[in-house]
């Protein structure tokens, strides 16, 4: 299994591209077993989800085409995908297939809109915690659907097709909005979707259907109005930028002291954790090309932080944030309000020197002069990248194992901050 080594101590300067969001490519390239037309997805990151859920896909008919490399493409600039599912050949997704990531569960709105009918295993994915399907099976319910649990399978159907309806979902789940809008967009009449998440890659599978041909108003507010299409058609759509990679780098760079410009960052996409780095002294300055981030020489100072759906904070960089207020100047709270015990991180922090106690759901990190590398693991992605943050900013070398885990969600991570300085590299094993 792969590991990444890291020397700790270098100021991070340069240039880091922004790839395409991972959790919007997933749920897109989903939305493609809606129609039988191709559907063109442009700027979609090189991931190992990606491939997987290419597979997954695949199993149920889509026929991946991945446009090859153009003149003067630069090997940042993210892949076209083109998908077409003519025909869906199988409605079962299986254990084996769900188990190793969650969001392939997914596919279970589009399945029953488009055939009738799906069968799909109960998720698997990142180990944060219980994740229940609860709100994904209640909004599709509301839909018309026969919804019934049978050996680890949830077993959907709705032989006249789903028909419009209200869904007031209980609390904020992206996946369960996901599911529950691509369901609508092929659903006969109009559905409400209320409390929706406001996540923007919501929005960008929103806007996306919307050119397939569902009506839908309310895009970015928590109240999704949806007016299904008979038929869907496909299109060409740019996935938006990753807004938990970006604030992953500005942590990075902010954890190091640095200067680096992530190119084609979207500030909108993450206000809250930008005014959160900045009340943590971190100077970052919006352009036309994307977002400067600076840290020169000053204290980190110390925040009080909980995770909130959009626009809170959000809990995809609850850990980097933890990695960062670990070279605070003062004691730092961290309240995790979305997952249960999202917290793996903290004792490998510790291995590297940070000094975090845990009390139910909120850390108190308080700031150390210095962290200092060793061999580390993570079971998780987010949590995988917060050793990397600490380890670039460590004395001495940090080797991070299970690399598979920042596989999944971040493109060509050596690169990036090996352009910038960072003594990075991976080691095969
Ligand atoms: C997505 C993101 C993930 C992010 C999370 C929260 C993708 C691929 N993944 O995950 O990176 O951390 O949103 O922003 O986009 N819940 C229920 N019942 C349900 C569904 C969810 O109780 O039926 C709970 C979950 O246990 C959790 C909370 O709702 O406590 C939020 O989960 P949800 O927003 O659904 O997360 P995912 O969509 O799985």
């Amino acid at each position: 299994m792969d590991s990444i080594r890291i020397v700790g101590g270098e100021r991070l300067e340069g240039t880091i591209p922004i790839s395409g969001a991972k959790n919007a490519t997933l749920p897109l390239m989903i939305a493609s077993l809606l129609t039988s037309d191709t559907l063109t997805l442009k700027n979609v990151p090189r991931l190992a989800d990606v491939t997987q859920l290419g597979r997954i896909l695949g199993n149920h008919g889509v026929d991946l085409a991945i446009a090859g490399k153009r003149p003067g493409q630069r090997t940042s600039d993210g892949q076209t995908f083109h998908l077409t599912a003519r025909d869906v050949v199988d409605t079962t997704a299986p254990y084996e297939m769900v188990s190793r990531m969650r969001a392939s569960f997914w596919v279970l709105g589009p399945l029953l809109a488009r055939c009738g009918e799906a069968r799909v295993s109960l998720p698997g994915g990142c180990a944060i915690g219980t994740r229940p399907v609860d709100l994904h099976i209640e909004g599709l319910k509301a839909l018309g659907a026969d919804i019934e649990l049978d050996g680890g399978y949830v077993v959907a159907r709705a032989p006249k097709g789903l028909a419009g309806g209200r869904v007031a979902f209980s609390k904020v789940s992206v996946g369960a909005t996901h599911n529950v809008l691509m369901a609508a967009a092929l659903a006969k009449g109009e559905t409400v979707i209320e409390n929706a998440a406001r996540e923007p890659e919501v929005g960008d599978v929103a806007a996306c259907l919307a050119k397939m041909g569902a009506e839908i108003e309310g895009i970015g507010t928590s109240t999704l109005r949806v007016q299904g299409a008979d038929q869907l058609e496909g299109t060409v759509h740019t996935v938006l930028p990753d807004r938990i990679e970006t604030g992953t780098y500005a942590m990075a760079v902010a954890a190091t002291g640095g200067d680096v410009l992530l190119d084609g960052a979207r500030p909108d996409l993450l206000d809250n954790a930008l005014d959160v780095l900045r009340g943590a002294g971190v100077e970052i300055t919006a352009s036309n090309r994307g977002l400067q981030v600076t840290r020169n020489g000053g204290e980190v100072a110390p925040v009080e932080v909980e995770t909130q759906p959009f626009p809170g904070f959000p809990t995809d960089l609850q850990a980097q944030l933890m990695a960062l207020m670990s070279l605070a100047h003062g004691t730092s709270t961290i309240r995790e309000t979305i997952f249960e015990n999202r917290f793996m991180h903290v004792q490998e922090l510790a291995r590297l020197g940070a000094n975090i106690s845990l009390e139910g759901d909120t850390a108190t990190v308080t700031g150390v002069e210095g962290l200092h590398g060793a061999q580390v693991m993570a079971t998780d992605l987010r949590a995988s990248v917060s050793l990397v943050i600490a380890g670039l900013a460590a004395e001495g070398e940090t080797v991070v194992n299970r690399v598979y885990h920042l596989d999944r969600g971040f493109e060509q991570l050596e690169r990036k901050l090996g352009a910038c300085g960072a003594r990075i590299e991976r080691l095969s094993g």
